[in-house]
Order: structure tokens, then sequence, then C-alpha cells
């Protein structure tokens, strides 16, 4: 049976997860208070790039499945759930999640929502939140709010298909009653077979945080084995394929390069060692603090083994392939390749910039840098290139053409996805992090 859902929030997760309960066939208000962003829902134009995801979004307006509103309405009191999926950036001042929004959205939701509706919480917070927003709400409601804690495990690229198909689906707190009006909304998901595991509020909470903990951790595991590789003559890529074949370590998320960024990874394992640090237990996620270094240390690499092939990168020409924190996405929220083109760009470098998708944002966003649309003009114009997000098209830049444009061929792989034997054949220098295949022993 359709239901009706608002959806709070429309940032990457509320629009994706607004469009894909509007697959499912529900009637779904998403909310979203910035006007800009709003005429663009509207308009059925998507505010940021997610392959597939404005197709959908124009077919669900289309169908009258999907209307916006820039705040609740009466609408609200006949929803049978309302899903929380507004952010919880890094607080300006801290390492903390800013849980603001959170808590704003659910004493707003408390003056609309009727008794016999769920809330469904869907973004990112420290653990705890979830227990004080359903007191707060409950008091100022007047009735016991029903609220489930349904993280979210989508990944950008990917963000429709992992919402529409999850690998499993956690639900935290709720009521027997809510649980089933929520699953009845997941029917499709619930038919696919998916596992959904039951459990107390804090538990969801932490379930999300403990993942991405942990695939953070992964990435940082073979950047550290990629510094050890760098001095001893090691390969971390062939050392990833090999330790990837245990069945219990996998192959996943072990690619060595530049490291983790985006809006997530790294604001969130932050916020887990501040509220480990407010709960009176820190030192549990020390090891965090050392996941964190790890990442900042490879952009740092990048620089670092610029100034030492040129003796210094000032006034010489940097084209950065990449901006965006991974590809098929125009996210360059803590972006390594951003990091390492404005690190450069400080030491004096003449930094030019291309990305398939977010070069008008960068132009906006960082006005040092210069964006290129075109290849052949940056590869003309530049001393070194250094490859900082895996764009499929960068993969298939070829390298004896790209060289006829350059009088000294540098070129350093962020990413470890170009063909070092045939880079080098056509005559470039070319450094792969943490692959002494590609450099000389020690002397990265
Ligand atoms: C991540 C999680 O994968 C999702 O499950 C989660 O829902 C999401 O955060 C979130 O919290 O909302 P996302 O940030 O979209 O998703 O991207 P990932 O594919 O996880 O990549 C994160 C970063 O790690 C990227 O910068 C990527 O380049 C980097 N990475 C990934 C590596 O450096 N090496 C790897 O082996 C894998």
């Amino acid at each position: 049976m359709p239901k009706i859902v608002t959806v709070i929030g429309l940032g990457y997760l509320g629009a994706t997860h607004a469009v894909a309960m509007a697959e499912f066939g529900h009637t779904v208000i998403g909310i979203e208070p910035d006007e800009s962003k709003l005429r663009a829902f509207r308009e059925k134009k998507l505010p940021f790039y997610e392959p597939g995801l404005e197709l959908a979004l124009s077919k669900a307006v289309d169908s009258g499945k999907l209307t916006f509103q820039s705040a609740h309405s009466e609408t609200s009191r006949n929803a049978h759930a309302h899903f929380i999926c507004v952010g919880t950036p890094q607080s300006e001042s801290s390492y903390a999640a800013n849980t603001t929004y959170i808590y704003a959205s659910g004493s707003e939701l408390a003056k609309w929502m009727s008794p016999e509706s769920i809330v469904v919480g869907k973004s990112t917070v420290p653990v705890g939140t979830a227990l004080r927003l359903k007191t707060e709400m409950s008091e100022s409601a007047g009735f016991d709010v029903d609220l489930i804690w349904n993280p979210e495990f989508l990944r950008e690229g990917n963000a429709l298909e992992d919402s529409l198909r999850p690998d499993r689906v956690v639900l935290g707190g709720g009521t027997a009653k809510g649980i089933a009006t929520l699953k009845e909304i997941y029917a499709p998901i619930v038919k696919a077979g998916t596992p959904f595991v039951e459990m107390d509020l804090q538990t969801a909470e932490l379930v999300k945080t403990a993942a991405n903990s942990f695939l953070a951790t992964k990435i940082s595991f073979i950047n550290a084995m990629a510094e050890i590789a760098e001095v001893s003559g090691a390969d971390t890529v062939k050392l990833a394929e090999a330790i990837g074949l245990d069945e219990r370590i996998g192959k996943h998320f072990l690619k060595t390069g530049i490291g983790f960024g985006g809006g997530c990874f790294p604001k969130d394992i932050r916020a887990f060692i501040s509220r480990a640090e407010e709960l009176g237990v820190g030192d549990a996620l020390d090891f965090l603090r050392a996941v964190d270094a790890v990442n900042l240390r490879r952009r740092q690499r990048v620089v670092d083994l610029l100034n030492k092939e040129f003796g210094t990168i000032a006034e010489k020409k940097i084209f950065v392939l990449g901006a965006s924190f991974k590809p098929n996405s125009d996210d360059l929220r803590d972006s390594p390749a951003i990091a390492v083109a404005t690190k450069l760009r400080e030491l004096g470098a003449n930094v030019f910039i291309h990305d398939p998708k977010a070069g008008e944002q960068v132009s906006i966003l960082f006005p040092e840098l210069t964006v290129v649309d075109n290849l052949a003009e940056g590869f003309s114009m530049a001393n070194a290139v250094v490859l900082a997000t895996e764009w499929d098209e960068y993969k298939q830049i070829d390298p004896e053409v790209s060289g006829t444009l350059m009088a000294q061929k540098v070129v350093v792989d962020g990413r470890n996805v170009l063909d070092v034997e045939r880079w080098r054949n056509a005559g470039w220098k070319i450094y792969a992090l943490g692959r002494s295949v590609a450099n000389e022993v020690g002397g990265l």
C-alpha cells in the first residue's frame, strides 16, 4: 500500500532517498529550506551531479509522486513517516559533528506530525543523539514519538542503486507497529530478501560510524604500507592484491593513493573521536587519529615528490587531473585533489585543474586555481601532471599523444590507475604512490 512520506533535507542523502521512495510508489514531499535548491528540484534539475539520479527525479516529479516544499504544512499531518536526512557537518571550531540541524528539524517536525506517524532518522549522528531527539520531540509533541534510527550506507556515484537495492537495512529502536510501517514502506527491499538487522537506537547510530571508520581504516592501512613500500622497494598494489585474496581481509578499500576525502569519512572519524572523548573513552579511538594523519600525509606526499623532482615547485606549471573527491561525483568537500592543488598553489606553483563535472564549481570556490576544460591544453602548458581523481577519461589518456605536448614528461599517479610500463615506454617519468615498480627504491 503506497504511503505518504516527508523527506526532510535534500542533500545527497535526502534527494536520493526522496527519489527512491517515489520509485517505490509512495507520495513524497521533499522539504528543503534553501530556495535555490528548491527551485532546481521543482525544475527537475539536481543541484549536484549523481549518475542516473536526475532522470529518476524527473520521472518522479512528472508522475506527481514527488513534490517539494520549503517547510512543513498541513500535508505533513497526513504523512505516515518522516525521514530526517539533514546534514551533520564538522563543527567549525572542533572535531565534533554539528547536530544543530537534527534537533532543529525534530523540533519543527514535532509541531506537525500526527501521533500515528513514525520518524525515521537517516543522518549520520554521534551515538546518543537519537535518544535525546526522541525525548525532546516527545516532550514538545505531547505524545511518545515513535523514532527509528535507520542509517544510510549509500555511496556517492552509486547513490540511487544503493538506496533502491541496499546490501542491508539497519533499524534501531521503534515500536513493533512503527517497524512494521517502515517495512511496508521498504516493501521492495524486503521482497528482495535483503537482511534487516534490528537493534536499539544507540547501536544503530554506532553501526554507521563504525562502518565508515572501518573503511577509512582499511584505506589508511594500505596507505601506511605505501609509506613503508616507498622506502623499502615494495609495491602496495601487488601487496593489496595478495592480502585481499584472504577472505578475512577482502580486496575492497585497499586502493593506495592520495587517500580518502568527501563529506563523510574525514568528518565522521573526527566526530567519532570527539564523541568518544565526551564519553570518557577517548583512548578507544586513538587509532583513528593515526588513520586521519596517514590520510593527510598522503596529500603532502605528492607535494614533496614534486618539490624534490624540481628542486622547488615555485613557478612550475602543474596540471592536476580531477577535482572531485572521487569519480562520478562533483562533490568537492574535503577533496584530496583540491587539497593537493591548493597546497601546490600556496607554494607558488601555477596550478591548472581539470574535472569532467566539477570545473565550474572549482572556479567559483577556488579562484586561485585555473580551470582547464580541455585536456590537451592542460598538457601543453604543464611541467608536470598529477592524476588526483580516477575518472575513466584519465585512464584512457594516451601517453604517446599527450607526451608530445610536453617539454618535460613527469606524471604523479595519485590513484594507481595508469599503466606504468606504457607511460614509461612513452618517455614519461612516472611516480606512482606506494609503488617501487614505478619509483627508484628509496628515491622518492
Ligand atoms: C562512504 C561510504 O562508502 C558509504 O557506505 C557511506 O554511506 C557514505 O560514505 C556516507 O557516510 O554517507 P562515499 O563517501 O560516497 O561513501 O565514498 P567512498 O566510495 O566510500 O569513497 C570515500 C573516499 O575514499 C574517496 O575519496 C575514495 O577515493 C577513497 N578511497 C576509497 C580510497 O582512497 N581507496 C579505496 O580503496 C577506496
